[in-house]
């Protein structure tokens, strides 16, 4: 996590671009966050507070602000090494103020390399990690600083992306990538290093993509890519086509309100283009080239980690009942250590909105280690994970903002289900089924819509559960997954604890916590489970137990059950049902959130891009 921005342009635009970029990238961290940047006298003008970075432009506001050069530095930090203080604040810089750093990531050595610095007579004066940066490259400094920079991170074990300068050469930023994400943007007369792309498009489209063990020389307002070999490397720049609009509020108070309501328009475009009617089958230009290795598959297995968890538990319920096939989700934190029996007739599916979560990414490495075909599902187009896959696709519903991830989760089921599709069309899912399930993704960016039109009643019932401290959520099939991660929205976002349970689940242990003070959130849409659910609800109400049901438009019974009710549209399939159920969940969630006043978009402890293990 964390997020860092560097600049090189012009002298006016260095504090702007710097802030600015800070606040696209607040999602990544929001502990603390600080600039360096370079004065005209080639002294470093600092600031740094913990907190969010409305702190920071405060502290900024209340200096007097120098004659700036053309470089800077800005960092907003997720705390790993430290607490979230103004000491532990980066950009961090060696004990003789002279070389300045910011960090993405982890060095896993520092402990050694701070006791060799130190007995060396180099001074520290924070408790992070990152600190070792600056004073090892301070240590092989001579009078050039790629050259220490180079040395430097030969000795460096862990994860970096990082932004580098020094007061010696106040012409010279230099970035570099190991394990972490870093771009550059190359803008007329400017160059931006950032953590993702999200701070370069207000100045550019064209960027490079940094591949690990890469660094990035500028000066003069030239860069050259190098490898930390010290040798030349050429590099494509990329334009990138997104919309800056899609990154605002237009309107809504959060972006997850947002976020949760444009999901018809954004799920229409997850699915354009992919449904082949005349044929019941799905097609996916990303997965063209490995179709025919497709036809070798013997196993599924999807990894992911918290709400890309939860979407690829329904698609391994998907793969199982749609193509008859052995698949498994897996935690990507448990996945990389563990030793799953996949080969190259395996294929592993990467669920990531960020495609940057370092889990994710070396569970990736290992499916790819056992020859396993590995493709994915990310929606951030450009990402390592849509770089280091075999193939992929992208969910295609521009930047989720708000850490709470709640389109992604839409969009990554359906298009699981279309993957189960796929494949179970080529071993021998029937064509009106196929029809059947397609013309059902077909119908639910309108039966969406109708979800959260109606989203002032489910207002009203959020009301009635914001102040419980626990809920239960229920559900089988495929809403157990649902009730996964609807336990997981509420937790992080309202800190109501809720646990996600199957209703099969309910009687082997947790049922001795049902009374009146803990009510159940219960998935009861009329389904294959319909009556299974309905009987765990009797088992839940004999205990005195309160229940919101989550029901299908008329069910009339639900009613002798359950003291409140979100009613939900009936979908053509139960496989989209419980995709159009978890949608009532948000929003229920949401307003938990929001009516109890706290921090919708930017939960505590929180970071939308976990980038270190
Ligand atoms: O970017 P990713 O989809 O790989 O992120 C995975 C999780 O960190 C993410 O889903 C997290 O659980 C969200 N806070 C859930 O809302």
């Amino acid at each position: 996590m964390c997020g860092i921005v560097a600049y090189y342009g012009k002298q006016n635009q260095v504090l702007e671009t710097l802030l600015g970029g800070l606040k696209r990238l607040e999602y990544r961290g929001y502990d603390s966050s600080g600039v360096a940047i370079i004065t005209k006298d080639s002294a470093v003008f600092s600031a740094k507070e913990p907190g969010k970075i409305i702190n920071l432009e405060n502290e900024i506001g209340s200096k007097e602000i120098p004659e700036f050069a053309n470089i800077g530095l800005a960092h907003t930090r997720w705390a790993t090494h430290g607490i979230p203080n103004k000491n532990n604040a980066h950009p961090h810089h060696s004990f003789n103020k002279k070389i300045w750093v910011i960090h993405n990531g982890i060095i896993e050595n520092y402990k050694e390399l701070k006791e060799e610095l130190k007995e060396k007579g180099l001074e520290f004066y924070s408790d992070t990690d990152t600190e070792v940066i600056p004073n090892l490259i301070q240590y092989f400094y001579t009078d050039n600083l790629k050259e220490a920079v180079l040395k430097a991170l030969s000795k460096v074990r862990g994860a970096y992306s990082l932004g580098i300068f020094t007061t010696d050469e106040p012409d010279h930023l230099i970035g570099a990538k190991k394990g972490s994400p870093l771009v550059l943007g190359v803008g007329d007369g400017e160059l931006i290093l950032a953590s993702d792309v999200s701070p370069v498009i207000s100045r550019t489209r064209d960027v490079i993509y940094l591949e690990d063990n890469e660094i990035v020389d500028i000066r003069g307002g030239e860069y050259e890519i190098l490898s930390l070999e010290n040798s030349h490397l050429d590099k494509k720049i990329e334009h990138i086509d997104w919309d800056d609009n899609a990154a605002n509020k237009e309107g809504f108070e959060h972006f997850l309100l947002k976020e949760i309501v444009e999901q018809p328009r954004v799920i229409q475009d997850s699915i354009r283009g992919r449904l082949v009617f005349d044929a019941a089958d799905i097609k996916f230009g990303g997965l063209l080239d490995v179709q025919d290795r497709l036809k070798t598959i013997e196993k599924v297995v999807i990894v992911g980690i918290g709400t890309s968890f939860y979407a690829a538990k329904l698609g391994e319920m998907y793969f199982e009942s749609l193509a008859g096939i052995f698949a498994k989700a897996e935690m990507s934190p448990e996945f990389r250590y563990k030793d799953s029996a996949i080969d190259d007739k395996t294929w592993v599916i990467a669920i990531s909105q960020s495609g940057e979560t370092a889990d994710t990414i070396a569970a990736i490495e290992e499916a790819k280690r056992k020859g396993a075909l590995v493709t994915g599902i990310v929606n951030t187009v450009g990402s390592t994970i849509s770089r280091i896959t075999d193939a992929g696709v992208y969910n295609h519903i521009g930047p989720e903002i708000s850490v709470a991830s709640t389109k992604a989760f839409t969009s990554s089921s359906v298009i699981l289900l279309m993957h189960a599709i796929l494949l179970g069309r080529m071993k021998g899912l029937g064509f009106a089924e196929g029809e059947k399930l397609i013309n059902s993704i077909k119908g639910l960016p309108q039966l969406i819509s109708e979800v959260v039109k109606d989203r002032e009643s489910i207002k009203q019932t959020a009301s009635k559960y914001k102040d419980y401290k626990n809920l239960i959520y229920l559900g089988r099939k495929y809403n157990y997954p649902v009730s996964l991660e609807g336990a997981l929205k509420i937790k992080e976002i309202s800190y109501i604890h809720a646990e996600g349970l199957s209703g099969g689940e309910l009687k082997h242990g947790f049922i001795a916590l049902i009374d009146e003070n803990l009510p159940t959130v219960a998935l009861a849409t009329k389904d294959s489970v319909y009556e299974k659910m309905y009987s765990n609800l009797e088992e839940i109400r004999a205990r005195s137990g309160p229940i919101l049901a989550i029901a299908t438009k008329n069910d009339e019974a639900i009613k002798d059950i359950a003291r409140d009710i979100i009613y939900v549209p009936e979908s053509d399939s139960e496989e989209t049902q419980a995709i159009l159920n978890n949608i009532s969940l948000q929003l229920f969630a949401y307003y938990c959130s929001a009516m109890k006043g706290l921090d919708v978009d930017k939960p505590r402890n929180l970071a939308k891009s976990v980038t270190v293990e």
